[in-house]
């Protein structure tokens, strides 16, 4: 009788087996597939070559790139998934991948880190019943350059619903925060530094409906406010400090600030905020677009919040060489004063146009003959090169190594690194501006060591995160390892936010949809407001949805990067997946982060005593600018996946 059962049993899973269809990974819709660089692949590799793993050679296959992660609903119709998996034979490079199958969220198969010539791995998991599979090809913690990952021979033995590729669960852009109210609400920074003598130019951040009038108590004599546009310039007052008290009234209300100017030899006593061309626009930056962002930071209420500086980056002066040849043209006249191309006519009406709204101009060079891009560089005209940006009325000046290194082989490491910047540091200082000068040398010879010392006000901590924008957490974690070297006067600089229309940073192609799930996208200005961090958006102004200004304009999210410690928060680990992150406040309140980088929501403690707080303490969400109530020792919650949650913690009253 048993064995009669038995024998019927395994015929019917033989004929079920028979019943089952194959259906390649290839044949689903692979547009679905997130990845870090580059677009998936059918039948060959991400660089478009046969696909082969250790000298075997695969006919079908899915080839791609870490960090990759594709979604597929099963509807309980698969039976098994199969793959052999490995880096890619023309990867050419030192990539190392870790490949993961997840099924309904259990971890079904982990490759640990594959290396290049490394003989694929076979994958075989069972699927039967199950829901959602989610495939994973993961950086292996070295960056994601020649992480070329293959899925060869990947198929699903199908007997009911067949396999489909599905957008991640969470892809639905939700806002978060509440629109400002009609009354006025005073932002920026509460601390501002200034070189006394200097031009003055600040437009005070005030959300609102407008008409508001603005006033200030204490203002330096040098100093005028225009009480319509909130906007105060003039000339810097003697060094020393002044508080001034700020202002704001309308029909709906009032509000008022302090406003501590600083008069001294520090500029950037908080984390400079703007917007940089440079991964929406490349090297189609015109002078109209300039003019755009300035406005649009205006219109859209982001310089109500705080954001300031409009930024070209590189490609505003002449090549010898470029595909467009209004970029061609002699790199200097005959003085060898600095030219810009034809799509610049005139470098001082259009910083003239940015100050005419409070906002500052920021520009763009290499110390090297050459900028990255092959534009004209600073190299042996320095001086003159920074005394025609004063002349032209920048604000803040990206001086990025670029060829510099063909032009310093023979000198010594670590003076070869520092001396141009010293240079140009020791040059603006002397000019008749304040011009910040940001360190663009992707962190070599530990430039946060001295990037402050030798008079910078920040400098990049890593290489163009337009190339590892998967990593953001990871981008994050490294940066707050240098949290000790972070604070007024002197920046990490991570680079850009990415979020909204942005470019491909691969392709310099035109601004679309970025790769960043929504939940990533608030994560990245969460991260870079806890931080401290400088931050530039980097997305296309003309193109600005409102998914992307309510993640870049929140008051509150933008107060936490501004305060006045310009503490970089300090990080405690909580699992492989999980950390927390905790930031000081000038007032002794703290900022938390509980940071989920992992697939799948979860739940985490940020416990009191690691904040160094005891007692009730009420916890606000920040995105949401709404309290959570009063809690005793610690504040639990689940974190939606590749998430940071970001917290205000004080005492309850
Ligand atoms: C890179 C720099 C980028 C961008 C680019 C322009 O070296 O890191 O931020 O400025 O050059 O060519």
């Amino acid at each position: 009788m048993f064995r009669c059962a038995a024998v019927v049993a395994s015929l019917v899973l033989a004929l079920a087996a028979q019943a089952a269809e194959t259906v390649y990974l290839e044949t689903l819709d692979l547009t679905k597939m997130r990845q870090g660089y580059g677009q998936a692949q059918v039948n060959q590799s991400i660089r478009e070559k046969p696909l082969a793993i250790a000298g075997k050679a695969f006919e079908h296959g899915v080839g791609s790139h870490a960090r990759g992660e594709l979604w597929v609903a099963l509807d309980g119709g698969s039976d098994r998934f199969s793959a052999s998996v490995g880096i890619d034979d023309n990867a050419g490079g030192a990539g190392t991948v870790v490949f993961q199958v997840l099924v309904d969220g259990k971890l079904r198969f982990d490759s640990g880190v594959m290396k290049p010539g490394q003989a694929a791995k076979a994958i075989d998991v069972d699927l039967r019943g199950a829901k959602l599979l989610l495939l994973l090809a993961e950086d292996a913690g070295d960056g994601i350059a020649y992480d070329h990952a293959n899925w060869c021979d990947a198929r699903f033995a199908v007997s009911g619903t067949a396999p489909r590729a599905v957008d991640p669960p969470d892809d639905q852009k939700v806002i978060l925060t509440p629109k400002p109210g009609p009354q006025p609400r005073l932002n920026g920074p509460l601390t501002y530094g200034c070189r006394p003598g200097n031009p003055f130019l600040y437009r005070i951040p005030c959300q609102g409906t407008r008409p508001i009038t603005f006033s200030a108590d204490g203002l330096p004599a040098s100093l005028r406010l225009d009480a319509r546009t909130g906007i105060i310039s003039g000339t810097a007052p003697a060094r020393g400090e002044t508080v001034v008290t700020l202002h704001a009234e309308n029909a709906a209300g009032r509000a008022q600030r302090s406003l501590k100017i600083v008069a001294g030899d520090k500029l950037a006593l908080t984390p400079p905020l703007g917007w940089n061309h440079w991964y929406a626009h490349y090297d189609r930056i015109t002078d109209a677009m300039m003019r755009q962002a300035a406005d649009v930071l205006v219109s859209s209420g982001l310089a109500d919040v705080g954001y300031s500086f409009v930024s070209i980056d590189d490609c505003w002066m002449n090549a010898e060489r470029q595909r467009d040849p209004l970029r061609v043209g002699p790199l200097r006249d005959d003085q060898g004063r600095l030219l810009p191309n034809k799509h610049f006519p005139d470098m001082k009406a259009l910083t003239d146009y940015i100050h005419a709204k409070g906002l500052k101009a920021g520009i763009y060079t290499s110390p090297g003959p050459r900028t990255c891009a092959g534009f004209c560089g600073a190299w042996q005209h320095e001086a003159q090169d920074a005394g025609t940006f004063a002349d032209w009325g920048f604000d803040l000046l990206k001086y990025d190594w670029c060829s510099y290194g063909e032009v310093c082989r023979d000198e010594q490491e670590p003076e070869k690194l520092i001396k141009p910047y010293r240079l140009m540091a020791d040059l603006l200082a002397k000019g008749p501006r304040d011009i910040q000068l940001n360190l663009c040398q992707y962190g070599m010879g530990k430039v946060w060591e001295w990037g402050a010392g030798i008079g910078g006000q920040s400098w990049r901590t890593g290489g163009d995160l337009g190339f590892e924008l998967s990593r953001i957490f990871e981008i994050a974690l490294r940066n707050c390892e240098l949290r000790a070297w972070n604070g007024p006067g002197g920046w990490n600089d991570p680079d850009y936010v990415q979020i909204g229309k942005i470019g491909n940073a691969g392709a310099m192609g035109e601004p679309k949809d970025g790769p960043l799930s929504p939940n990533e996208q608030y994560s990245f200005v969460s991260l870079w407001s806890l931080m401290a961090c400088p931050i530039f958006y980097s997305g296309d102004m003309a193109n600005l949805d409102e998914f992307t200004l309510n993640i870049l304009g929140n008051a509150e999210v933008i107060d936490i990067n501004q305060d006045p410690l310009g503490q970089c928060a300090a990080v405690s680990p909580i699992d492989d997946q999980s950390f927390l992150m905790v930031k000081d406040l000038a007032d002794g309140t703290k900022a938390v982060g509980l940071a989920n980088r992992g697939q799948f929501p979860k739940t985490l403690t940020a416990p009191w005593r690691l904040l160094g707080v005891g007692g009730k303490q009420t916890v606000r969400d920040v995105w949401r600018q709404k309290d959570l109530g009063a809690f005793e020792d610690g504040y639990t919650t689940e974190v939606p996946r590749r998430s940071v949650l970001l917290l205000k913690v004080a005492p309850t009253r």
